[in-house]
């Protein structure tokens, strides 16, 4: 699967949390947002710093796949 092929589960689960949130915690927090696929499309595309969970922070693993695929994804993420 394209999140796979883009180690996005090395960090990320659907339902439970590793490093980064579990997808199901992205999808409740940007539940009836208007903002939400910007949002997602910035977080994704921009290298912004996140912290982790023991505290350190590093730029966010960018994404690089066609704007289409990347729709997709966030679709995805979104719809759980
Ligand atoms: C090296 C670990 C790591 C990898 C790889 C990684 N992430 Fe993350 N991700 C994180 C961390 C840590 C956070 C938490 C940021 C925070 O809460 O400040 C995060 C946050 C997120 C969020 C929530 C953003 C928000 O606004 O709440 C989404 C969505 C996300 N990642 C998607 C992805 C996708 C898709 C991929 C694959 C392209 C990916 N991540 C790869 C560590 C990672």
């Amino acid at each position: 699967m394209f999140a796979r092929q883009n180690s996005c589960f090395k960090c990320h689960a659907i339902d439970k949390r590793k490093d980064g949130p579990p997808y199901r915690e992205v999808a409740e927090k940007y539940r009836g947002r208007d903002d939400a696929q910007a949002a997602l499309l910035h977080h994704l595309t921009s290298g912004h710093k996140v912290k982790f969970p023991d505290g350190h922070e590093e730029s966010h693993k960018i994404l690089k796949a066609p704007p289409e695929d990347i729709d997709n994804l966030i679709g995805w993420i979104l719809s759980l």
